[in-house]
C-alpha cells in the first residue's frame, strides 16, 4: 500500500549507485502505486546541474536499467516530476546548502525525511554535521547508510561514532541489500513456518552449511574501490554474515526489529574467532588470473589493475558457531568474483542415515536454497528404484521455484528496503552491535592475512575457484555444492 508522503534526499545522486539502483526502484514502487504524487525526490552530488539536466540523467538511466515494458511514458513522467536537484559538496560548510535548506521551509515538520547517503563512507559524518549544522534533522527523519560501514573496527566505529552523534540510533538505517532478496528473508519462512525444517534444523541433524555468492563479473570500473577492499570486507563481513545469521540464530519472539537483530547479533558473538594460528587451515584466498567467462576471454585482476595487489577477488572460509545448535557443524562461506556462474546459494547437507538395512548407506538428505538466479528451493531425498526388483534407493529431488504471481520478476532488493526506511520499519537493517560484532570477527582473518599466515592462491576466471578451495572442505568429506551436481 501507499507509503505517506516524503522527501527523500539522496546524496551522491548522480553515481552509480543512484543511477543503476536507487532511481529504478523508486520508479517501480510509484508504479506499483507505493508512492504519492506528492513525495519529492532530492538528488545532491557535487556534480553542477541545473534539475532538467538531472532529469535528463535520470531518464537515461530508467531506459538503460529497467526493462522497456515497463517504461510507460506516462508513469515516466509522473516519476520524473518527483525529481529535484541541488549541486553541493555535502560534505562542507558552504552557502551551497541554501539551495537544499530553501526546499524544506514551507514543509510541514512531521514530514518524512530520508536521507541516503550513496557517497564515501569515510563522508557520512561530516555529512551529518551538516544537515545538523543547517537545521535539517527533524524528529521524523531518518539516515540510510550504505556499507561498507568501515574497512576495520576502528574505521567502523569512526563512521558510526560520527552518524550517531547527530542521529540516535533508531533513526540509523544501515543498509545490506541481501536482507532485501526475497528468498533470503525466506530462509525465516523454511525454518520457522515449517516443523519439519525447523525439528531438523541442528548439529544433530545437519552435517554442514555452505554459503556462496560468486559472480561471473571481474572488477569493471570499481577497481580503486575494489582494490582497497577484496572480497573478505565487500561480500563476507556484511551480506555472507547477515545470511548465515538468518540460517544459524535461534528463534526471535517475533519479527521486529529488534528481536530479529538481538538473535542475529547472538550469531555473530558466537562465531569461533579466526586467528594467525588458525587462518592458514580454515581460510583459503586467492586473485583471479587471466580466463574465459561466458565465453569471452578476460584478463586477470593484475592485468585490470595494473600494478601488483595483495587483494583477494575470491575467500572461502569455514567458520564456526559456538552455540549448542550448532556444534561440529561446519559453515562454508565463500565468495568470488569472475566464477564460471553467478550464483548465490546456501546448501544444508544432512547427516546420513544410520539405517544399515538397504545394505548401503542412503544418499544424504541435501536442501538448496537458490538466492538467486531461479529462486527456489530442491530438497533431496531419497526413494526406492521403481526399475528394479531388488530394494535399490535414488535421488528424487522436490524441486520448486518460488515465483510472483504471474511469473514476474522478483522485485529488486532495493524496492523494498528503500520504502522499509519511509514506513520507518527497520527489521532488514543492521544495528550498530550488529556492525560490529562482524567487523570482530572479520578483521583477525585480515590480520593474519596482512601477516600471510593464508597464502594468496589464483584461480583463473570462470573456473570454480583454486584447489585449495576443494581442501578445505575435502578435509572434513565434504564437496562444494557444484563439484557434487
Ligand atoms: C555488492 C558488492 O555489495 O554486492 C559487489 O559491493 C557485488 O561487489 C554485489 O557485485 C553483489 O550483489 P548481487 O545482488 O548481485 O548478488
Amino acid at each position: 500500500q501507499q507509503v505517506e508522503p516524503f522527501d527523500y534526499v539522496i546524496f551522491g545522486a548522480t553515481g552509480d549507485l543512484t543511477m543503476r539502483k536507487l532511481l529504478p526502484a523508486l520508479y517501480n514502487r510509484l508504479r506499483m502505486g507505493q508512492i504519492p504524487d506528492d513525495a519529492r525526490i532530492i538528488g545532491a552530488s557535487r556534480t553542477e546541474l541545473d534539475r532538467e539536466a538531472y532529469v535528463a540523467r535520470a531518464r537515461d538511466a530508467l531506459k538503460r536499467f529497467l526493462p522497456s515494458d515497463i517504461l510507460s511514458p506516462e508513469l515516466v513522467e509522473r516519476f520524473l516530476a518527483l525529481l529535484n536537484y541541488v549541486p553541493l559538496d555535502s560534505s562542507r560548510q558552504s552557502e551551497q546548502w541554501d539551495s537544499l535548506t530553501s526546499l524544506f521551509t514551507k514543509a510541514q515538520p512531521d514530514r518524512v525525511r530520508v536521507f541516503y547517503f550513496a557517497t564515501a563512507p569515510q563522508l557520512y559524518g561530516s555529512i551529518c554535521e551538516n544537515l545538523h549544522r543547517y537545521g535539517l534533522i527533524t524528529a521524523n527523519s531518518r539516515v540510510v547508510l550504505e556499507k561498507p560501514i568501515g574497512t576495520d573496527m576502528a574505521t567502523a566505529t569512526a563512521i558510526n561514532d560520527g552518524v550517531g552523534q547527530y542521529f540516535p540510533e533508531k533513526q540509523i538505517y544501515r543498509i545490506d541489500h541481501y536482507l532485501g532478496k526475497e528468498t533470503v528473508q525466506n530462509v525465516l519462512a523454511l525454518r520457522f513456518a515449517n516443523p519439519l525444517m525447523n525439528a531438523a534444523w541442528s548439529g544433530e541433524y545437519i552435517e554442514s552449511v555452505q554459503i556462496t555468492a560468486v559472480e561471473t563479473v571481474g572488477v569493471e570500473n570499481r577497481a580503486a574501490y575494489y582494490d582497497t577492499s577484496g572480497a573478505l570486507r565487500d561480500m563476507i563481513q556484511n551480506h555472507l554474515l547477515q545470511v548465515l545469521c538468518l540460517v544459524a540464530m535461534e528463534a526471535p519472539d517475533s519479527l521486529e526489529a529488534d528481536a530479529v537483530r538481538n538473535a542475529k547479533l547472538a550469531v555473530l558473538k558466537a562465531l569461533r574467532p579466526i586467528t594467525d594460528a588458525t587462518a592458514a587451515t580454515e581460510t583459503v584466498r586467492a586473485q583471479y588470473t587471466a580466463g574465459m567467462v561466458d565465453g569471452k576471454n578476460v584478463p586477470g585482476y593484475l592485468e585490470e589493475l595494473g600494478k601488483p595487489s595483495a587483494t583477494e577477488t575470491y575467500a572461502a572460509i569455514r567458520a564456526w558457531v559456538d552455540t549448542p545448535r550448532w556444534k561440529k557443524v561446519p559453515f562454508y562461506i565463500r565468495t568470488a568474483k569472475r566464477s564460471g556462474k553467478k550464483v548465490s546459494e546456501i546448501v544444508v547437507t544432512f547427516r546420513p542415515s544410520a539405517t544399515t538395512m538397504f545394505g548401503t548407506t542412503p544418499a544424504r538428505n541435501r536442501l538448496v536454497l537458490r538466492i538467486q538466479p531461479n529462486e527456489g528451493l530442491d530438497l533431496r531425498l531419497n526413494v526406492k528404484n521403481p526399475a528394479l526388483d531388488v530394494f535399490n534407493l535414488q535421488p528424487a529431488n522436490l524441486d520448486t521455484s518460488i515465483r510472483m504471481e504471474g511469473g514476474l520478476p522478483f522485485p529488486d532488493s532495493y524496492e523494498r528496503l528503500l520504502l522499509d526506511a519511509v514506513r520507518g520499519d527497520p527489521v532488514l537493517f543492521i544495528r550498530r552491535d550488529e556492525v560490529e560484532a562482524a567487523w570482530h570477527w572479520a578483521e583477525p582473518i585480515l590480520e593474519a592475512w596482512k601477516h600471510d599466515k593464508t597464502p594468496m592462491q589464483t584461480y583463473s576466471a570462470g573456473s570454480y575457484g583454486p584447489e585449495q578451495a576443494t581442501q578445505l572442505l575435502a578435509s572434513h568429506g565434504d564437496t562444494w555444492h557444484e563439484a557434487s551436481e
